[in-house]
């Protein structure tokens, strides 16, 4: 009998560091709670009952259930943990490969200097904006706004658009894609040869300095070559829109005139935030397990 009893008691014992644990990472309404609570009263009762070895086995894989679905949680909530960057404190990410790793394609000396100074730069000048919006809010000081939403743009475009930049390349890299890529290049171009034909010459054509980008559109569920002057134009690239507001002409002219701010102050009367909160959850759904 005292076997059971202890028994009963691990169980026990288990269950209070799992909910200590769900308590920490914040999570209140997920089934799984009723899984526990229903393993803890099997606990509870353990002593009083008689238990045989089914009875056992049966709460074992129980628990064996609910730590895969913890691991599961746990996973989640250290993903999320870690790619929250709180307000100015984006870091540069290091290179994944040594400095000269790509030479003779590109050299030691240029890997050095665009990454440590400009990408480092592009990071400073980010966090920078950032902690100058935070504070136009807290003094609702919005004068200079304007310049640093430019800031924020360029900056966080450069800093986004680096880091995708140093992963997209590795020592003996080359070739072409396979599998479910190169599908998507064919179907979307015609041929690989075509769709390095098309980067190769949107990245030539640039007007000034900045990027060739292939993007997929989850909404046209296509790939599309892109082109971006400076880093931007004015948005952050690798960001998902969640609330859009048109501010040409066209979209208020007819009825405020040249009143923009009017049509602004009114447009947040018919905001639908169900139907944004959707989008902002579907948006979450999508987590970069690399940063
Ligand atoms: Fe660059």
């Amino acid at each position: 009998m005292s076997e059971v009893r202890d028994y009963a008691k691990e169980v026990s014992d288990w269950v209070d560091g799992v909910m200590e644990y769900l308590e920490k990472i914040d999570i209140t309404d997920s089934p799984l709670l009723s899984n526990i609570e229903r393993l803890s009263g099997l606990a509870k009762n353990m002593d009083e009952e008689e238990m045989d070895y089914e009875d056992m086995v049966l709460i074992e894989e129980e628990m064996a259930r609910v730590y895969e679905e913890i691991e599961e949680l746990a996973r989640e909530f250290n993903i999320q943990e870690r790619q929250s960057v709180p307000i100015g404190k984006h870091t540069l990410p290091p290179l994944p490969y040594a400095y000269e790793a790509l030479e003779p394609t590109i050299s030691r000396e240029i890997m050095y200097l665009h990454h440590d100074k400009h990408h480092q730069a592009y990071v400073d000048g980010l966090n920078k904006a950032e902690l100058m919006m935070k504070k136009a809010r807290e003094t609702n000081d919005f004068s200079l706004l304007k310049h640093w939403e430019k800031e924020a743009a360029f900056h966080g475009s450069g800093h986004y658009l680096h880091t995708l930049f140093w992963e997209v390349m590795i020592p003996g890299g080359g070739g072409q894609p396979r599998g479910d890529l190169l599908k998507q290049i064919e179907k979307d171009f015609g041929s690989f040869a075509a769709f390095k034909s098309h980067f190769s010459e949107a990245a030539k054509q640039v007007e000034g300095v900045g990027w060739a980008i292939l993007v997929w559109s989850p909404r046209a569920r296509r790939l599309e070559i892109l082109q971006s002057e400076l880093h931007m134009v004015l948005t952050q690239w690798d960001t998902i829109p969640i609330l859009v507001l048109d501010v040409w002409e066209h979209a208020y002219y007819l009825q405020y005139k040249n009143n923009r701010a009017g049509y602004v102050d009114k447009w947040w009367d018919v905001v639908n935030w169900p139907k944004i909160a959707v989008r902002f959850t579907e948006a979450k759904k999508l987590i970069w397990k690399k940063q």
